[in-house]
């Protein structure tokens, strides 16, 4: 918070509250997580994402036959349009995975027969199609960058399993499985972040749903936000030896660069996401890869230096974005497809908000203090120096 002009600026809009939320509770003192009440160890150990989307956009878990009911949706909606698939394939190569992501699925809207229509009961099925169809693209982008051919879903699948097939072109295995289905709930949600803010301050104009989530995905790329998880990988990658680990990380200290993966805006103590992702990683260190293990080791021994140096004293932590990479290479998931599976993810949250928010929406518009100058006299050119 800085003063200008007597009036209180906060940067960031940090310690500003926006809205008030039932859909997620983030404890930034005690390291607490809670989709809709729900613990996130309980969701991440029982559930799975087309269990936590029916949570996050219905506020209460889904009984047998609803749980039926948003599986058979999301299936439904899985297939992409040609001209979707057109444009990734036309984007592959020539942009960032992200980039595609976003002009892929704002072109959605053309293949929406209810895009105009603002009805809370259109807007939660399209929701659901957003949810699905996200999905459906990022496996695409992955599939076409690697070289492959769209693959049509398998509606007999679940979510996590039928991404993993259409990325892949093949059935997962059981481990990769367990790994998508941990990070597709871990990441779907964190209460008003940048991106949901972002989508939130689309939607607050009015404009349609896939106007606000592809300000969601816009958002999310930047390094600061979701783009620290591909960050933090390539960091790990350039460390190279685990034996690099400390000079690497100190130089960058000591050059004044953040370490991609740690901090947070209201995580002052471990994030909680940081600590399951972590766990799974060191319970799967048995029968990983040796590039795995050695990705672990750095990870390890980056954030025994940086909880030393500025965790109790700074209040800087690992995140959620810290240890995910060297889990997704243990699924086989490729360092450009992180942040776009992040954005798969936390599009039910995009939704979950921008659903809640237009139950009482009000135009977002803050204000900035001015201090430039006023009624300036106008020269014609001929007369300026
Ligand atoms: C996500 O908000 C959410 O909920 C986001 C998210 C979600 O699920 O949606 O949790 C996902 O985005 C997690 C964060 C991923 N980003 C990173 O890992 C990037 C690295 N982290 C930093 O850029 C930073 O910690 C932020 C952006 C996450 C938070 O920063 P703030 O609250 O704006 O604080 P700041 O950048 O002003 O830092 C305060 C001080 C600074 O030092 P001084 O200038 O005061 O001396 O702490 C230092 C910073 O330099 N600092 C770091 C650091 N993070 C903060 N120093 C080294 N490495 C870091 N990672």
């Amino acid at each position: 918070m800085t003063e200008a002009a007597g009036q209180r600026v906060s940067s960031g809009l940090e310690g500003v509250y926006i809205a008030e939320s039932t859909i997620c509770k983030v404890d930034g003192q005690q390291g607490r997580l809670y989709y809709r009440g729900y613990p996130i160890d309980a969701l991440s150990k029982n559930s799975d994402f087309e269990e936590v989307a029916y949570l996050l956009l219905y506020g209460k878990l889904p009984n047998r036959q609803e749980l039926d009911g948003i599986r058979k949706q999301m299936a439904e909606a899985r297939d992409l349009p040609r001209g979707v698939i057109s444009i990734i394939t036309e984007m592959s190569g020539k942009a960032d995975p992200m980039d595609i992501l976003r002009t892929a699925a704002s072109s959605l809207s053309a293949y929406d027969p209810e895009v105009s229509d603002q009805s809370p009961e259109a807007n939660l099925r399209k929701s659901i199609r957003i949810i699905s169809r996200v999905s459906s693209i990022v496996a695409t982008i992955g599939r076409i960058n690697e070289g492959g051919s769209y693959v049509a879903p398998d509606k007999s699948m679940g979510h996590e399993e039928n991404f993993l097939y259409m990325l892949n072109g093949k059935k997962p295995t059981e481990r990769q499985l367990e790994i998508m289905k941990d990070m597709f709930i871990i990441h779907a949600e964190h209460s008003s972040n940048a991106s949901t803010f972002g989508t939130m301050v689309a939607g607050s104009t009015l404009a349609d749903i896939y106007s606000a989530i592809t300000a969601g995905i816009s958002v999310l790329k930047g390094p600061l936000h979701g783009g620290a998880d591909e960050a933090a990988l390539r960091m790990m990658k350039e460390i190279g030896s685990p034996n690099n680990t400390e000079s690497y990380i100190e130089g960058a200290l000591a050059g004044k660069k953040k370490i991609m993966g740690f901090g947070h805006r209201v995580y002052k103590t471990y994030d909680p996401r940081a600590r399951i992702i972590k766990e799974y990683l060191v319970n799967l260190q048995p029968d990983a890869s040796d590039e795995v293990k050695r990705y672990t080791e750095i990870a390890l021994r980056a954030e025994k230096l940086m909880v030393d140096k500025l965790g109790q004293s700074h209040g800087i932590w690992p995140n959620v974005d810290f240890f995910a990479g060297p889990v997704y290479v243990a699924a086989g998931i490729p360092v450009e497809l992180f942040t776009p599976i992040f954005a798969a993810s936390r599009s039910a949250g995009w939704c979950a908000h921008m659903l809640e928010y237009w139950k009482n929406n009000k135009l977002f518009r803050p204000l900035e203090v001015y201090s430039g100058d006023i009624d300036l006299e106008y020269v014609p050119i001929e007369n300026r120096k």
